[in-house]
């Protein structure tokens, strides 16, 4: 079994990344031989994305990760611009792939949607993706619900490849987790997103009033629509819950709702009281490896693990293809 997955370096780190996915890289390095990569190609397709941003932004991701747990000794911890071989078979990919699907692409129609100036980028996006993930022929790709769809066009694109060119690339499995989808606590019809705004995400590393603000002003009475029995703020914080707190107070709080005595207002402190227990030895680890950790160095020994199959997947794909 071999894991590949990605994620971008702007923005903060925050629950959903981490309950999300990144929890899940951490349990995967154990048992299976894991990239992960910072993608900061794909970052540049952002109209927002700044040299001075991006030029700083892998090195506080690298920690971040760590300080979740990634290590680099196992995991192989890499820059996606370190490797060009994503570029060239995303080029090879692009060739095999419907303009008419990329097209139906939910992020692509969100992002452009009202947008004067729609980068070529933003639309082949999905391919720079399945690249990421095809050059090391991985099998499993550890993910949010928000990735979904991107990997099945992964799947396609490489059924389509194999196809026409003969067996290379086998298709990626999405693995999905418990905290696949974490909604924003400011407005939990939609999901928590770095892109969204500050105040829809709660950063793994802001400062403890910050984090207990957010939870205590948590959107909770949006009314419920038919069929419902919560609404969807109460959902997502019993969620969050559920993630990081013992069984038994989850089910507590389930008690008190089904009787109709839950106090928002407690779940709100429990849900604060066990984030914080859980994000705290992380938060101290990202402070340690601030002063001890050679970023450079780590992503210089991951780029060469990452490129010795990379190079060896490209000369295979470029061969199949006759060039
Ligand atoms: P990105 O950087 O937006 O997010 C990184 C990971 O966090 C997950 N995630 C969430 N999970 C649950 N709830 C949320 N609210 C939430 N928000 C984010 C994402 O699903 C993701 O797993 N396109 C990708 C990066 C990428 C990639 C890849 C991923 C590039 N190439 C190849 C996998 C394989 C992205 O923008 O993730």
């Amino acid at each position: 079994m071999r894991i590949f997955s990605g994620i971008q370096p702007t923005g903060v780190l925050h629950i959903g990344n981490y309950l999300g996915a990144v929890r899940r890289w951490v349990e995967l390095q154990e048992t299976a031989e894991c990239l992960y990569c910072v993608v900061d190609y794909h970052a540049l397709t952002s109209e927002a994305s700044s040299p001075d941003e991006l030029g700083g932004a892998w090195r506080g991701l690298v920690l971040d990760l760590m300080a979740c747990g990634i290590d680099p000794d196992r995991a192989i911890l890499f820059r996606q611009s370190d490797v060009p071989e994503h570029t060239e078979l995303c080029w090879i990919l692009s060739c095999v792939t419907s303009f008419g699907d990329l097209a139906r692409m939910t992020q692509f129609k969100e992002k452009s949607r009202g947008q004067q100036f729609v980068n070529v980028g933003l639309f082949i996006y999905p391919v720079l993706q399945a690249a990421d993930i095809l050059l090391y022929l991985a099998d499993h790709v550890p993910v949010g619900e928000d990735q979904l769809q991107h990997l099945e066009l992964a799947r396609r694109i490489a059924r389509r490849f194999n196809g026409r060119y003969g067996e290379v690339f086998p298709e990626p499995e999405p693995l999905l987790g418990e905290g696949a989808r974490i909604m924003s606590l400011a407005d939990p019809e939609r999901k928590m997103s770095k892109s969204a705004g500050p105040e829809h995400v709660v950063g793994l590393f802001d400062p403890e009033d910050e984090i207990r603000a957010k939870v205590r002003t948590a959107v909770t009475d949006t009314g419920l629509t038919p069929g419902q029995d919560m609404s969807p703020g109460v959902a997502n914080l019993f969620r969050l819950l559920e993630l990081v707190a013992p069984g038994e107070v989850v089910e507590a709080f389930k008690g008190d709702h089904a009787a109709g005595r839950l106090m928002y207002r407690d779940l709100k402190a429990s849900l604060q009281e066990h984030l914080l227990t859980t994000l705290a030895p992380l938060r101290e680890r990202r402070r340690e490896l601030a002063v001890s950790v050679d970023v450079e160095a780590v992503l210089a020994g991951g780029a060469e693990r990452a490129r010795a199959i990379a190079r060896a997947v490209i000369a295979d794909a470029r061969q199949c293809v006759g060039l």
